[in-house]
This record gives C-alpha cells, structure tokens and sequence, in this order.
C-alpha cells in the first residue's frame, strides 16, 4: 500500500464528524502552531516540505506565503480555491465531503502562519451538499475553541466563511474568483498586482487549491523534512489523482508521486487496467487544460525511462511530448476512443466557459469549437485541420488568463500527436462511425 498522507483516515468511521476527527490527532497542528511556534517558524517549515499547489500550476506552496505584503493596520487574507471546475477532476470534493474537518484544520494553521484574522472557502455552486457538511464542521470548530476569539488563549482571532460560487468555470482562476468574492462578475484581472500584493478587497491574499491547504497540519505535526522525504525530487509528498475514463476502478487516489503512470494504470492497487480488456490508447493526466499524451509516450520516455506521476517526469518532452500534472484529473482513453470526438466536448467546454474579455479566446474558442463540429459531421477540408492549428496558436499566451492557454494545448497536442485521425475525419467520415465520445 502506498503512503497516506491526506486520506490516512478515510476508512475511520464517523471521520466526517469532530469527535472522531480529534480522536485520530485532529488539530494537533494548530495546537502545535500557536502553543508551540511562531508564524514564521510555521512558514518555513512549509517551505522546507517543498509543498506545491495542487490547483494545476504547482507553484511552491512556501514561496507564494512568503510573497504576501505585510502592511501595518491592513487586513490580509487566505482564500481556499474549492471552486473545482476543471473536467476530470474531482478530488476536491471527494476530500470535503469526506474529511471536511482536514481543511479546516489546514486553513487555521495556514491562517496563523500569514496572520490572517478572516479567511473564506470559494466552493463551486453545484457542491451545494459540501456546503452544508463544510458549515457544520466550521461549526464545530468554533464550538470546540479553534475558531473565533482569542484561540487556546492565544490572543488570536480567526474567522472562517464559506461563499458558494454560481458555478462558472473561470471563477476557478485566482483573481476571478476575488472578483465573484467581492460579489462582482468573475472575470480575470489583469496582473501584476498579483493577489499577495493586491488581493480580496485590495488587500494582501493568498489563495490555495483545497489539497494544498489540506496538506499542511501533516507539515506542521511532522515536520516539513518528514513531508520533502515522501515523493520523488521536486514532487513532494502524496497527490490526489481523480481517476476516470476507460479503467477498471475509477475514484479518487492519494499516490505518492514518483510512481509509474503504468503502475498507476495497471495496478489493482490503483485503476486496476484499462476496462473490457482493451488496449491504451492516450491518457489525459491533469484535467482537461493539459496537452493529451498518446500511450507511446505514457509507458516510456524517449531516453528508455518510465514516465512518472511526477510534476518533472510528466512534463519531460516539453509540450512536443509531454504534458503536465495538472490538477491531478486523470482521463483514460481506450483504443475505441475518438480523439475528435473528444476534443470537440472539450473545445465545447472552454468556449461556454470563456468570460468574453480577450478577443483571442471569446472568438477562438468559438470557432474551435464550430470547425470540429464541422469535423464530427463529415463536412470539414484537410485546410480546417489547418485552420484549427492556427487558431490555437493564436489563443495561446495572448489572454489575461490562462483559460486561453487550457483551451488551446489540448488542440495543439491532439493535432500533433492524432493527425492522421483527423485526415481520416475528412477522407472518410462515414466509417469513423464506431467511436466513442466520452462524457467529462
Ligand atoms: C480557468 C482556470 C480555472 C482554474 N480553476 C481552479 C480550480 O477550480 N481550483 C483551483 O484550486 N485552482 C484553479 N485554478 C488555478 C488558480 O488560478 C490558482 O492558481 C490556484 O488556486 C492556486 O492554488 P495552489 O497554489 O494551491 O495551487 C484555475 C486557473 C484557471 C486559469
């Protein structure tokens, strides 16, 4: 069995529950922080774990905190990103639901690391029964003394909110979703300032994916050594894979990154092989955003090493030939899988999604999605392939956010790497009649 970090009590009964929670070391990490630290001791043991943010960039989690201004007399901020729109993934919500009381405890430490006296939780609308089991664990923290005033007699305050979005996609990026917080509409800001400077009502903030925060108690109860020992390099610790598409067992893992995609893959341990038998054709390993990888460059790299679940081993090959880790939503496509017809759902997606303001992705997303349309209904040209390659070339790096980005690598990659897929879509529509268009 792998390392545990985040689910170490997912099979405890009642894990849901406060009592239960603190019966297995719950909130010993605040306990810890604020008898037995100082806030920066906090921040550095943070840093040294190598702790990255879950969210899809994988920036240092250490790093970002240590970023934050700290002007006299201005309040500062920590906003927990549960907004979790990113297709093929849904690791979030499997730990909320599950262990509500780990983010919490994770927020309140990470809260008394930065001095943060007000801290919010940004869950996407259509987690309207998380919601629910959130407040109620943030009710029994505060019953139980880690939330309010005056914090095992410290002298420190903390406050913690939950603001249900209204189930926008783009509200996942950090500063659209300051925006919606804010109660404006949810579009991207321009940076810099980057929200540590200039955040949640101009104020310094830090905003951390779910699984980032949830990391943290670990960090402070052991020790970010501990942390930085579990993992492989750069990739620290555990991640959680949400697991989905042509496999076996698809739910939610916590794998201790550095171990083989096709370990993953095959194990029972984890998906269990790829369903009915059949043969791997391409996996899409960090959610929707990320470029798709063929099976050739899954099971091994050019250099004769095996790709691993790592930040590093998934990007090797740059984005001619690899991809990246993403938010850890991991999509397996059979053999019978139509790329096309997959990339047309995605490209669906990321034009509904895109809030308008950059010309490059209201237009291109659009028309991305027009052309393969075209494509799946037998009337597109080898010139729309073109066409298609061009667009995405011309999204990309052009937009305010990255949702531009997400909307392009996933055509540029599907291009590069299924070409002949896309010519036999319009030499020969009628006979790509067999495939599969995978629901995400
Ligand atoms: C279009 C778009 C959607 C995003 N959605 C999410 C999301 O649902 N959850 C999340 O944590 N980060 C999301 N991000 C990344 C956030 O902007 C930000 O990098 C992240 O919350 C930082 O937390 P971390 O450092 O802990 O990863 C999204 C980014 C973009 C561009």
């Amino acid at each position: 069995m792998g390392r545990k970090i985040l689910l170490a009590h997912d099979h405890v009964p009642g894990i849901q529950g406060y009592e239960v929670y603190r019966k297995q070391g719950g909130y010993n990490s605040v306990e810890k922080a604020i008898k037995t630290m100082s806030p920066e001791a906090v921040v550095e043991e943070v840093k040294k774990s190598g702790l990255r943010g879950r969210g899809g960039a994988g920036f240092p989690t250490g790093m970002k905190w240590s970023f934050l201004a700290k002007p006299e007399g201005v309040p500062r901020y920590i906003v927990c990103n549960a907004d979790e729109s990113e297709p093929g993934t849904f690791k979030d919500r499997y730990l909320m639901s599950r262990i509500p009381h780990i983010l919490v405890e994770g927020m309140i430490t990470s809260s008394f690391a930065l001095g943060v006296n007000t801290a919010y939780i940004y869950i996407r609308g259509e987690y309207f029964y998380i919601v629910n089991i959130l407040e109620k664990a943030i009710e029994e923290a505060y019953a139980n003394g880690w939330l309010g005033k005056n914090i095992l007699g410290s002298g420190y305050n903390l406050d913690l909110y939950v603001q249900v979005g209204a189930g926008a996609y783009i509200c996942g990026e950090e500063t659209a979703l300051l925006e919606s917080l804010e109660g404006k509409r949810g579009n991207p800001r321009i940076k810099p300032p980057f929200p540590a400077i200039a955040g949640l009502y101009g104020c310094p903030t830090v905003v951390n994916n779910v699984e980032t925060l949830a990391a943290v108690p670990f960090i402070v109860n052991e020790g970010g050594d501990a942390y930085a020992n579990v993992g492989i390099g750069k990739s620290a610790g555990t991640k959680l894979i949400s697991a989905s598409g042509h496999i076996n067992k698809p739910g939610v893992y916590e794998i201790e990154m550095g171990i083989t995609v096709e370990d993953f893959i095959y194990s029972e341990e984890y998906c269990g092989g790829i369903s009915n038998g059949k043969k791997l054709k391409a996996v899409v390993a960090g959610g929707s955003s990320v470029p798709i990888l063929p099976a050739d460059k899954i099971l091994n790299l050019a250099n004769g090493e095996k790709r691993l679940m790592s930040y590093e081993s998934l990007a090797d090959g740059g984005f001619g030939g690899g991809t990246m880790l993403g938010s850890g939503g991991f999509i397996v496509m059979d053999e019978d899988t139509s790329i096309v017809e997959n990339l047309f759902t995605f490209a669906r997606f990321y034009h509904h999604e895109s809030c308008g303001q950059c010309s490059p992705c209201r237009e291109g997303t659009a028309w991305m999605e027009k052309i393969l349309h075209k494509m799946i209904d037998g009337h597109a040209t080898l010139e729309d392939i073109d066409l298609l390659w061009e667009i995405q070339a011309k999204i990309e790096g052009n937009t305010i956010c990255p949702l531009g980005d997400a909307a392009a690598w996933p055509v540029a990659s599907a291009i590069r790497h299924f070409r002949g897929e896309f010519e036999e879509y319009v030499k020969n529509p009628k006979a790509i009649n067999k495939v599969t268009r995978m629901a995400v």
